[in-house]
């Protein structure tokens, strides 16, 4: 979607920059998704007035975080996607609280809690994606999720239209779902964090990662598990017992070694990815009589 030299204008005085064409297949790491205008929010204050002009000129827009955890459909899209960028490090310590931008990368923000001897974290380590991405869907790996370490969040919330701070005890985190509102848009977080020494803390990320490396398929483009697991059971597994993994709809495959990550193994397009998705729904449910609910979010056009 393209939006007006006028409208360009006015987002440019309230300090946004505007990428004209951008290539989500570029900015994913599935490598899938097609092109718009990407407006970057280099002013958090001036946000509530970027949504309002973007609303009465009646422009539909979908905010971007890591990437990580999305299937964006091709072409031209039919919304202009909103992205916080990252300056510097966004990140700050007193005592045992963090201060986090939601730009920041997520593996960062443990690293950098770690040398300050802040643990609890560990985790989630190797969990692609920005911190605002990991608040929106409270990421969690190896027993940790964020969750339960968030003290405050500052968010552009759509309800109010407004930037509010919100305390961590109203948020409900759930597994791989929060209470935020999907138009709402994470800005900061305070996460409370235990005292641990660096070297313990470093021990504990060494063991996620090697466990990571060792079963998911870190070096292809993925969007991590396409699928959360239901209650008591792993997707992953129920698709590997299917015989499932190496199956392909085009360059869309099921990874040949964790089956709960899809993986682009070329030129895979939004519409391979979305049939595998479906197929390998109907072969679970035909099989265990479970409907797998996608962790992916679908971006369609
Ligand atoms: N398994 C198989 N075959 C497979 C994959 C898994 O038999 O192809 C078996 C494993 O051997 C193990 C069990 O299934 O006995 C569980 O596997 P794993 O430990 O890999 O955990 P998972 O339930 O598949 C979850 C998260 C991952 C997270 C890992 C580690 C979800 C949907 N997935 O995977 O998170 O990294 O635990 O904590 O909750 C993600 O959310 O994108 C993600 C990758």
């Amino acid at each position: 979607m393209r939006i007006s030299a006028q409208l360009e204008t006015q987002l440019r005085e309230l300090g946004a920059e505007l990428r004209p064409g951008a290539s989500l297949a570029e900015q994913t790491s599935l490598g899938i998704g097609g092109t718009t205008d990407e407006i970057l929010l280099r002013r958090y204050e001036t946000i509530p007035e970027i949504m309002r002009l973007l609303a009465d000129a009646g422009v539909p827009c979908r905010f971007l975080g890591g990437g990580t955890n999305v299937l964006v459909d091709e072409g031209e899209l039919s919304f202009v996607v909103l992205h916080l960028p990252a300056a510097g490090p966004g990140m700050r310590v007193e005592g045992n609280a963090a201060y986090v931008d939601a730009a920041a990368d997520l593996g960062a923000t443990v690293t950098f809690c770690a040398k300050h001897d802040l643990g609890g974290m560990e985790g989630l380590i190797g969990v692609p994606g920005s911190v605002g991405g990991a608040l929106r869907m409270n990421a969690g790996a190896y027993g940790t999720q964020i969750g339960p370490h968030v003290r405050e969040v500052e968010l552009y919330r759509a309800a109010s239209g407004e930037i509010e701070t919100v305390r961590g005890s109203e948020i409900r985190f759930d597994y791989r779902h929060t209470s935020f509102a999907a138009e709402d848009l994470m800005l900061r977080v305070k996460l409370e964090l235990p005292s641990q020494p660096f070297k313990e803390i470093l021990a504990g990320i060494k063991v996620c990662n090697e466990k990571r490396r060792s079963s998911q398929p870190l070096n292809q483009k993925s969007a991590g598990c396409i699928f959360k697991n239901p209650p008591g059971r792993s997707a992953g597994r129920m698709i590997d017992e299917l015989g499932l993994k190496g199956h392909r709809v085009g360059d869309a495959m099921v990874s040949d070694r964790h089956a709960n990550f899809f993986v682009n193994a070329g030129e895979a397009s939004g519409a391979d990815m979305l049939k595998l998705i479906d197929l390998v729904r109907e072969r679970v449910r035909d099989a265990y009589g479970i409907e797998l609910e996608n962790e992916v979010i679908v971006w369609r056009n």
